[in-house]
């Protein structure tokens, strides 16, 4: 049982108590229609309250059309969104947990409108991410916008909240106001710190008028802004006490803004876990309302200590819940191994909202979430014998899904331990939070009775003799070579075998291939100390830096003085030298002590003739049906599963 008593003891903030102080912050999904509630909405917000946190933050929720980021993300703009909203409110109460709705303005962060000419700001700067200028707003908008706020919130209230969160952080339109970067008025909203406050403590009294004095009203702040010459921690505690006499009862302490290098908002791994806590702290010191801490939660633990620590009142967890919704049961049961700890990877959350806007919410590991209305919830109608071949993220997650639906499952993995790719996607610095998810993955599927055998290679003749009744092949790639002359020489291996310590690192090492592996390869190469040249025959890397892993790759490759030569071509190799082409001629690179190729994988799926040919139901899934990500891995491998 648990012993987690700081984080599951109860809080009250004006007429609201909350059963505990696990709080589910505020996370875009990109599943409403028209900016009202959907089914989908519905069914995810309802999984995700059933975690038991004591609140739940819902997402972004525009109060006024000109500050909404398009018909999937919430509106409270009018009157009609309030019945839907209702229904929101209702799910999380009927979970247990207290229920409030996030007011939020995008200002110029809205690429639509601003392609549209239509995005408004404080002043009429480009956004650092989207490159173009919104109009500057005139006094009657700043009106009109702190007036929508206090309706929006007066709509939560009818709509029966509990609570209301104003939006103050990431680089929105509060924040906006709040950055000497983005706001460069010359008016009473302009100019110092305290003056560019003045929108943001107009908003609260707004809110507060309406919503009356028993209301709990939260303010999200980002503690500091994380960009050069951006605001910093300590400007916030010079505004904070007038930000709180205005009307807030409860801080939210987030951190960063659109453009913070890396996206530390929802920082990767290479920021610890709880590591944005100490922000909380300081502004604790100089506000006396409950302060939220927020920033990389996976461990309830951690939670409970910086709570009793007194660091903050009140711990969010964001992608922790998406991972794994019923992290806080098994908390309290006190079943902490059985928790899917959040990797950090941001593929299937921020970044696919961000980069994939067409999208829904998902999780690299957790196929359930954003698919809740999908998801198989009752055992299969009929249990079928079901063999997986291969034991890497793809079969594992079908292993997992399929007997949980109660099918027989047997698993079949060629090498000596299961784990496929995701044990050299662990290797690099700061991955080795992948290799805990996988261990918990495998630690799973065999606690739920699945054997996986081992150093068993399926074959052709395995196929006909054992006749299953269905197949999901999961087979992974096999690594491409290049047809290029000296492969042979004992100087030159792969990225596989760097990455395994299987041939040591040298100190002058070539890695030929740009792409994540390669980069991968590079980095952890130039972390043993090796001087890297990395060869990429495209004109710039696949990797792009707008993604926090691949940001940071770049960053780290730059740091260590990595060589880039890209528009490159390997042509073939000698003694201690390589042979390349670019721009149009020949190049021998000398002193060559070790060459590693990295230059990509092709879909492993040979055993699919004879599962034709045999007609066994089959599926082919992750990298065996085209190389890709772990998020495609695990979504089909489920898939499957849930298909058979
Ligand atoms: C260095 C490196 C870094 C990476 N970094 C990332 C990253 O940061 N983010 C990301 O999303 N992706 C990353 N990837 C890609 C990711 O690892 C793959 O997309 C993922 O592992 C695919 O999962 P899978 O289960 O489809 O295949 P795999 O992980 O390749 O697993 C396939 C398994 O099938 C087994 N197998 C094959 N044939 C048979 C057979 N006949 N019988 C029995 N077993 C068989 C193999 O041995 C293997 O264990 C990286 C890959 C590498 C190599
Ligand atoms: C998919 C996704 C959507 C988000 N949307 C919002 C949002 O609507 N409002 C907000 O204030 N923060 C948003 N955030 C930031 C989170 O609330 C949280 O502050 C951040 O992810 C850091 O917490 P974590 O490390 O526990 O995930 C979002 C984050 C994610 C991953």
């Amino acid at each position: 049982m648990s012993t987690l008593e700081h984080l599951f003891s109860p809080i009250t903030v004006r007429n609201v108590t909350l059963p505990n102080r696990a709080v589910m912050p505020p996370m875009g999904t990109n599943l409403a229609v028209d900016s009202m509630v959907t089914e989908a909405s519905l069914a995810y917000i309802r999984r995700q309250a059933s975690s038991g946190a004591g609140l739940i933050i819902i997402e972004i929720t525009a109060v006024h059309p000109s500050g909404c980021l398009g018909g999937g993300h919430l509106g409270a703009f009018d009157d009609r969104f309030i019945p839907g909203l209702r229904k929101m409110a209702e799910a999380i109460h009927e979970a247990g947990g207290k229920a409030a709705m996030q007011l939020h303005h995008a200002g110029r962060e809205n690429l639509e409108l601003l392609k549209k000419g239509k995005a408004v700001g404080p002043s009429a700067v480009p956004s650092f991410v989207y490159g173009m200028a919104p109009k500057e707003m005139t006094r009657e908008m700043i009106h009109e916008i702190v007036e929508a706020f206090g309706k929006a919130a007066a709509r939560a209230k009818e709509a029966g909240f509990d609570a209301v969160e104003v939006h103050g952080a990431h680089g929105y339109l509060l924040t906006q106001f709040l950055s000497g970067l983005s706001n460069h008025r010359e008016d009473e909203y302009g100019g110092p710190f305290s003056n560019r406050a003045r929108f943001v403590l107009e908003v609260l009294a707004s809110v507060r008028e309406r919503v009356g004095e028993d209301f709990p009203v939260a303010l999200r702040l980002s503690a500091e802004e994380s960009i050069k010459n951006g605001y910093t921690v300590e400007d916030m505690k010079t505004i904070l006490p007038d930000l709180v006499r205005a009307g807030a009862d409860i801080i939210h302490a987030s951190i960063g803004t659109h453009g913070s290098p890396g996206g530390i908002t929802s920082a990767s791994p290479e920021y610890e876990t709880g590591f944005n806590v100490w922000r909380a702290r300081a502004l604790k010191e100089v506000v006396d309302v409950p302060v939220i801490a927020v920033g990389r939660f996976t461990d309830p633990a951690l939670a409970d200590q910086v709570i009793a620590r007194g660091d903050a009142d009140l711990v969010a967890f964001g992608r922790q819940q998406l991972a794994d919704p019923d992290f806080l049961t098994k908390a309290r049961e006190g079943r902490m191994q059985d928790i899917r700890k959040c990797i950090a990877c941001n593929q299937g959350c921020i970044e696919r909202l961000m980069l994939e806007p067409e999208k829904s919410v998902r999780c690299a590991i957790n196929p359930e979430t954003g698919q809740e209305l999908l998801y198989p919830r009752k055992p299969a109608g009929t249990r079928r014998n079901v063999w997986i071949v291969g034991a890497g993220p793809a079969g594992l997650t079908a292993a997992y899904e399929a007997k949980r639906l109660g099918h027989e499952v047997s698993v079949f993995e060629k090498e000596k331990s299961p784990g496929g790719n995701l044990f050299y996607a662990s290797r690099a610095p700061f991955k080795q939070v992948y290799w805990e998810w996988m261990l918990w993955l495998i630690s799973q599927v065999e606690k739920a009775g699945v054997r996986i055998q081992t150093q068993t290679t399926v074959t052709d003749r395995m196929l006909e003799d054992g006749n299953p009744e269905a197949v999901i092949l999961a087979t992974g790639g096999e690594k491409i070579v290049p047809p290029i002359a000296g492969l042979d020489l004992p100087f030159v291996c792969d990225a596989w075998q760097i990455l395994d310590e299987r041939v040591e690192p040298k100190e002058n090492a070539v890695v030929v291939g740009g792409g994540l592996i390669g980069m991968e390869a590079a980095d952890y190469l130039a972390d043993k100390g090796s001087k890297v040249t990395l060869v990429e025959l495209l004109d710039s890397s696949p990797v792009q830096k707008f993604t926090s892993h691949g940001y940071m790759l770049h960053r780290r490759l730059r740091d260590h003085q990595c060589r880039f030569l890209f528009g490159t071509e390997l042509a073939g190799i000698q003694k201690n030298a390589i042979t390349v082409t670019r721009d149009g001629g020949e190049e021998i690179i000398p002193n060559v002590e070790q060459v590693v190729l990295a230059v990509g994988m092709k879909p492993r799926h040979d055993l699919k003739e004879t599962l034709k040919r045999k007609a066994i139901p089959h599926f082919v899934v992750g990298d065996a049906a085209g190389v890709r990500r772990i998020i495609e891995a695990t979504e089909e491998g489920a898939r499957a599963a849930w298909d058979l």
